[in-house]
């Protein structure tokens, strides 16, 4: 049996958007077996060593996107549009080989840690990390505590009460997990959590990773020169920076927070000093809107990058914006 530890815990933020947990279980039922990825990526995984494993749990685990939390199937969708080029990048440039140690992936702010189960279970060492009390919580939970598929009933839309079509919307439920990760993961998986700020975990981690993998986290930051320079000093030189997510900058609407809001073509040099390749693929990705998980998606302009650090030291400083 698998218990996923947390690696580190430090300062944590309680934002107010939690799913809410129903304690119902109900009789085994059928496993729902949706592929994450899109067959080419996974086939891509039949040359690897790994790969065994990762066919029988790239399923979906619980609704990813915090945001709305839109049924599995829903959910999945967005996962193959979002995470496929992730997982893909690293799949070409970095796959997991017989015999050798496991690439060492972090995935900062990953929300539900979706994105750091499929890679454990690709035969990463994955670890995912978050400072939001209420996404460990969630993550804690399905890693932890489910012992089957869709054993629980969750109401993630039931203290919803805007932009409801029906008078009953928002008391849909969603089963979860649709994949549990006890019996997915193989016994030798390497999964584990790091509660805490982004920076504050891996500012002092200098080239520990073998690729960090963002999925719409950058836009968090309200200093992404910090942000970028952190990953750039935990990557080691040759290590990837493989990143999908958008420019909504999220204190950018709050008139009493500093943050720095930088375009693309600004944002862009900064990054590139430190990469000796790149390859950007334009805009991909998906998220959702709010809207009780109906299929009302924004199509937020996500930018979709493989960088590999050159080995440029990081020098000078950027300051935290609290
Ligand atoms: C937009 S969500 C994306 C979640 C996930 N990566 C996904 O694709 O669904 C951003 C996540 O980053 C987390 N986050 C924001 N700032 C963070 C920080 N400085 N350190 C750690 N986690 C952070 C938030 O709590 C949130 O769960």
């Amino acid at each position: 049996m698998h218990r996923y530890s947390l690696a580190h815990s430090r300062r944590l933020s309680c934002p107010a958007n939690a799913p809410c947990l129903s304690s119902q279980t109900r009789a085994p039922a059928e496993l729902r077996r949706r592929r994450l990825l899109s067959p080419s990526s996974s086939s891509s995984s039949s040359s690897s060593s790994s790969s065994s494993s990762s066919s029988s749990s790239s399923s979906a685990l619980v609704p990813s996107l915090p945001s709305s939390c839109p049924p599995p199937e829903e959910g999945a969708e967005e996962r193959v549009a979002s995470y496929g080029p992730l997982v893909g990048a690293l799949r070409r440039h970095l796959p997991p080989r017989r015999g050798q140690r496991p690439p060492r992936v972090a995935c900062p702010g990953c929300g539900l840690g979706r994105l750091p189960f499929e890679l454990a279970a690709m035969g990463y060492e994955a670890q995912g990390n978050e400072f939001s009390y209420h996404m460990l919580l969630g993550s804690h939970f399905v890693l932890n505590c489910c012992l089957e598929p869709e054993s629980h009933e969750i109401f993630p839309f039931v203290l919803c009460s805007a932009n409801r079509r029906g008078a009953s919307d928002h008391l849909r439920s969603v089963r979860i997990p649709d994949v549990c990760p006890r019996t997915a993961l193989p016994p030798n998986a390497r999964l584990s959590m790091a509660a805490g700020e982004f920076v504050e975990i891996y500012g002092d981690q200098p080239g520990e990773w073998d690729a960090v993998a963002s999925a719409f986290f950058l836009d968090t930051a309200k200093n992404i020169f910090l942000y970028i320079r952190v990953i750039a000093s935990m990557l080691r030189p040759g290590g990837l920076f493989i990143n999908m997510g958008p420019l909504l900058f999220h204190y950018s609407h709050m008139p009493s927070q500093v943050s720095v809001e930088l375009s693309w073509e600004e944002l862009r040099p900064f990054i590139w000093g430190w990469a000796a390749r790149r390859d950007v693929a334009g805009e991909e990705g998906r998220g959702t809107t709010e809207g009780m998980g109906r299929r009302e998606r924004g199509s937020p302009r996500c930018k979709y990058f493989v960088a590999k650090r050159n080995t440029e030291p990081v020098t000078g400083k950027s300051n935290p914006v609290y």
